[in-house]
């Protein structure tokens, strides 16, 4: 294990504000990794917003970088990540470049957010669930998913930290070692519920964290988190629990401050289109201060 690393992150990016990679490459930067963002779509900026315009990346698209970069010997890469992605043949291609940076190195790990939906709504394509169950689950070395994203992938109802923790192993068993389910409510209580598996075969080693929740809705925090998870992870390799209670904090030291900055400026906290304050946080990316404790199972 490596304390950095090169990553190729496949995300969305915004002109103006923080989700996709706009949210991913930044942290990652500051936590010490190289960093090669591939833009899966050029928005002018979050569709939180009344309104967006701008372009989206097609699978032969993709394709093309990565040949450029064959071509010139630079396909080695120590991780990827993945978040969002709206169709099918975009995901597919997303397949190809994960065999074929495995075969330059066959340690690559895959960081995948299988963004699907959230609190019970599905907002991609229903036909990307199979791909992801089928295709995409069984290539990835770590999943982030949510509450509902572990439900679609699994098929079970996930209404208590028993189930939460069953999922997990029923991914473990589709491929993954790492996941982390990172939000989850039960009784109105937000955690996040982590699980490594050390070896096939073996019982998982599960955690979960309590969320502080902070009442307002926002964006770019599920791709924020998956970023960091990925980053500590990679520091930490056998601490998974470590690794997630470091992201949490920051993510939480991250939107205290963003609220504050809201209310401060007379803005309505519950608005869809709050914009994460993530390079006013540069210093809880670094050095996060852990307060929230992970509790294991
Ligand atoms: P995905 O990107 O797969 O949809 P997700 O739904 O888990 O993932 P978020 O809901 O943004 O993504 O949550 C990610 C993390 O952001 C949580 O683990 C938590 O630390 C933090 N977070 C998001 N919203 C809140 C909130 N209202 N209060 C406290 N923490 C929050
Ligand atoms: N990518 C784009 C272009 C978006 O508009 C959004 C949310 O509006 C996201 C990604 C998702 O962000 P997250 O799940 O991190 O909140
Ligand atoms: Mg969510
Ligand atoms: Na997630
Ligand atoms: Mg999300």
């Amino acid at each position: 294990p490596s304390d950095t690393g090169r990553v190729l992150s496949i995300q969305s990016h915004t002109v103006q504000g923080y989700v996709g990679n706009k949210s991913a490459v930044f942290p990652l930067q500051l936590l010490g990794y190289d960093v090669d963002p591939i833009n899966s779509v050029q928005f002018s900026n979050h569709t939180g917003y009344p309104t967006f315009k701008g372009q989206v990346l097609n699978g032969q698209q993709l394709c093309d970088l990565i040949e450029g970069l064959e071509a010139n010997d630079l396909l080695f890469y120590t991780h990827v990540l993945t978040g969002y992605i709206g169709s099918v043949s975009f995901l597919d291609t997303i397949l190809e470049v994960i065999n074929k940076l495995r075969a330059v190195n066959p340690n690559l790990t895959y960081v995948c957010d299988p963004v699907m939906g959230d609190e019970g709504k599905l907002y991609v394509p229903e036909e990307l669930v199979h791909v992801y169950r089928e295709k995409v689950v069984p290539l990835a070395s770590m999943l982030t998913p949510n509450q509902f994203e572990a439900e679609k992938l699994t098929g079970l109802r996930i209404n208590s930290e028993e189930d939460g923790r069953e999922a997990c192993a029923i991914l473990h068993a589709a491929g993954p070692s790492k996941v982390v389910i990172t939000s989850i409510t039960i009784g109105g209580i937000l955690l996040l519920i982590g699980s490594h598996q050390k070896e096939k075969g073996l019982k998982p080693e599960q955690f979960k964290i309590l969320i502080h929740k902070i009442p307002a809705y926002f964006t770019g925090t599920g791709d924020l988190m998956t970023a960091l998870l990925l980053g500590w992870s990679n520091k930490y390799p056998d601490n998974l629990d470590k690794a997630a209670e470091l992201a949490v904090s920051t993510l939480q030291a991250l939107l205290r401050r963003t609220l504050d900055d809201y209310k401060r400026a007379g803005y309505d906290p519950t608005s869809s289109s709050l914009e994460i304050r993530l390079i006013q946080s540069q210093e809880e990316i670094r050095n996060p201060n852990v307060e929230l404790k992970a509790e294991r199972y």
